[in-house]
């Protein structure tokens, strides 16, 4: 896997950055270009430790950055909220890429915290991180979604797909709600605070790719990554939609004020907390 000189559209050194499911697919090229230039790179996974050794060995090489690693299941709340706490002791972030995705499952599964397994893993670990982490995220918040949001819709009456899921359903109303849940947020924010805007990294050779749509091909990880990279642009306005690298309108649910004011209270239920709370002390 390469990557060259001015991947990074922004001055990134003495930043930090967390990167989330930074040890496989577009997470792990990401990780892999931040490595070259950023003072501390926080790299989550869900695999232990002694499977990614290896990985962190290179991500370590000469020169590059100090890189912890952080172990988090998705599937299980707490765990999202352990990663937060020793994010947070580790001093917090200038930069969080929310990247981690479940894989697509074509029978509905419904985790320890009783909500349907792709909301949980792709849209609300990211909520709860973000709320969690608020306050020590000082730059920018990068939140991986897809292009596939523009087709989806956002019943917010069934967002667990109680009433009819397939995988490709699930992933892409999950990626719906990670845009409107970011429109909303940038909207609270204005021009102040810290950014947060959204990218669609293009299609992938990846797992989830391969997994979603098999025989499908799509570009290399590092040329995603440069995608998502590109959401680290200064001169991008708060709550921009980067699609392969380019600004472009979301779908029009996730900015449509009712839809989100309906998204959040939906999100609060699930997560029993006020997240509305969290954003106005942003
Ligand atoms: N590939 C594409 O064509 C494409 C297109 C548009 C958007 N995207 C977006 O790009 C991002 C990266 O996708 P990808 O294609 O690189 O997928 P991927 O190769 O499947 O990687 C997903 C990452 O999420 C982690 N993950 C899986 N289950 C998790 C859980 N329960 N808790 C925490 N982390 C978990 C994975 O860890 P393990 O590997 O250890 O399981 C992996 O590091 C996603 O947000 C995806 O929606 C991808």
């Amino acid at each position: 896997m390469t990557a060259t000189e001015g991947d990074n559209p922004m001055n990134l050194t003495g930043k930090t950055v967390l990167v989330t499911g930074g040890v496989t697919g577009v997470g792990e090229a990401t990780a892999r270009i931040l490595a070259r230039d950023v003072r501390r790179l926080f790299v989550h996974g869900v695999q232990p430790l002694h499977t990614v050794s290896d990985l962190l060995e290179e991500l370590r090489g000469p020169g590059q950055a100090t890189v912890e690693y952080f172990q988090a299941d998705f599937t299980r709340l707490s765990e999202v909220s352990d990663l937060a706490r020793r994010v947070r002791d580790a001093g917090g972030a200038d930069i969080l890429i929310n990247n981690a995705v479940a894989p697509a499952t074509n029978k509905r599964i419904v985790t320890s915290d009783g909500i349907e397994e792709t909301l949980q893993v792709n849209y609300l670990a990211m909520v709860k991180l973000v709320t969690e982490l608020h306050d020590v995220i000082r730059h920018r918040i990068v939140n991986v979604a897809s292009e596939t949001h523009q087709s989806a819709d956002l019943n917010v009456d069934d967002l667990q797909l109680e009433h009819g899921y397939s995988a490709f359903d699930g992933y892409r109303r999950s990626k719906l709600a990670i845009v409107t849940f970011s429109q909303w947020v940038a909207g609270k924010l204005g021009e102040t605070g810290s950014g947060i805007v959204t990218v669609c990294p293009g299609l992938t050779e990846t797992p989830l790719l391969h997994d979603m749509f098999p025989g499908l091909h799509g570009q290399s990880p590092v040329e995603a990554a440069k995608n998502v990279l590109a959401g680290l642009d200064d001169a991008l306005p708060n709550g921009a939609y980067l699609s392969s690298g380019r600004i472009k309108e979301p779908n029009p649910i996730a900015t449509n004020p009712d839809t989100q004011t309906r998204l959040v209270e939906a999100t609060n239920a699930l997560l029993d907390q006020d997240i509305r709370d969290l954003v106005a002390k942003w």
